[in-house]
């Protein structure tokens, strides 16, 4: 009995452990100030492009800047509660205040453009199928982007694996 209470106690110690680890681990969602839904913005005739300019050609996608949303919210679109907050928040030239939710560690150097534009990869082999995120983005759709990942796609695509290429 007293040997079954001690490895019960293993167990639970171990578990509590691990889930610690992993509490301390798990990335908190961050709160972003409108309910944007890029599902129902790809229903419209518009391509990720539009809104990051430079997610085929340059190193960062960038998110967009609210005279983006101007284009048509100048005017209301639909009775959304939080569609007339873009307006608000163009008021005097004001920006959206969007928190960035994917980022790298700052040591690894990647380019959007290496990988889209030369690779041809599609944004949802790495961040998932936007066209149906109803909600802001949360949480990060990289975390499973570590090095070894990375490097094993490069080591298959004879893409380079030199230390340098990411680490600059
Ligand atoms: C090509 C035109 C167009 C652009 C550009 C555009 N929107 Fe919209 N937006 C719409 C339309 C159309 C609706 C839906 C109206 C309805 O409910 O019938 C909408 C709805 C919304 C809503 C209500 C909730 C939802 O998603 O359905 C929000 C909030 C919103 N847009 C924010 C934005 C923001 C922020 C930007 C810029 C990053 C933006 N929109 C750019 C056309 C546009
Ligand atoms: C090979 C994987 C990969 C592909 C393909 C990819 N992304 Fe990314 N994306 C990333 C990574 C990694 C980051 C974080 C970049 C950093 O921290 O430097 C990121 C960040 C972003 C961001 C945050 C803002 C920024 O400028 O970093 C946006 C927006 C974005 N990607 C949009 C796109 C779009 C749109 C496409 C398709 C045209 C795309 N991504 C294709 C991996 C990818
Ligand atoms: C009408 C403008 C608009 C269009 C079109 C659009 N996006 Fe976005 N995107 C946004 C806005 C605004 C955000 C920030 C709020 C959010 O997360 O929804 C964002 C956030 C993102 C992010 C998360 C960036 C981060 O914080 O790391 C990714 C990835 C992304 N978009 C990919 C795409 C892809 C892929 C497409 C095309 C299939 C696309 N977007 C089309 C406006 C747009
Ligand atoms: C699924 C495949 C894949 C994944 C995952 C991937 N890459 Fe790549 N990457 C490529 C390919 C293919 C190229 C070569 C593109 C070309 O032809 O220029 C490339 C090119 C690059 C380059 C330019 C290299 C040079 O010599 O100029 C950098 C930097 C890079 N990747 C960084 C990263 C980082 C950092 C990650 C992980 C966060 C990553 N990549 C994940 C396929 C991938
Ligand atoms: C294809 C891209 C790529 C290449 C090539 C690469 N790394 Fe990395 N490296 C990464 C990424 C991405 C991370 C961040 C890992 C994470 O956040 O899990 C990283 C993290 C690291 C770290 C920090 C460890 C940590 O846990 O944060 C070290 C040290 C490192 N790399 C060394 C190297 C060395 C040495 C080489 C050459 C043998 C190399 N890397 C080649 C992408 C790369």
């Amino acid at each position: 009995m007293k040997v079954r209470a001690a490895a019960l106690l293993v167990i639970i110690v171990a578990v509590a452990t691990a889930w610690a680890v992993s509490a301390r681990e798990r990335p908190r969602p961050v709160t972003q100030p409108i309910a944007f839904s890029h599902k129902r913005h790809l229903e419209e005739e518009i391509t990720c492009k539009d809104c990051h300019k430079y997610a085929e050609d340059g190193r960062y996608a960038t998110l967009p800047p609210t005279k983006a949303c101007l284009l048509c919210h100048e005017e209301e679109q639909g009775k959304h509660p939080d569609e007339p907050k873009v307006r608000e928040h163009a008021k005097d030239g004001g920006e959206i205040p969007w928190a960035q939710v994917n980022r790298l560690v700052g040591h690894v150097y990647f380019s959007h453009a290496a990988h889209v534009k030369h690779a041809g990869m599609d944004c949802a082999e790495c961040h998932g199928d936007m066209r149906e995120m109803t909600e802001p983005v949360t949480l990060p759709q990289i975390g499973h982007l570590d090095m070894d990942r990375c490097m094993s796609c490069h080591e298959a695509k004879g893409a380079s694996n030199d230390c340098v290429a990411c680490h600059k």
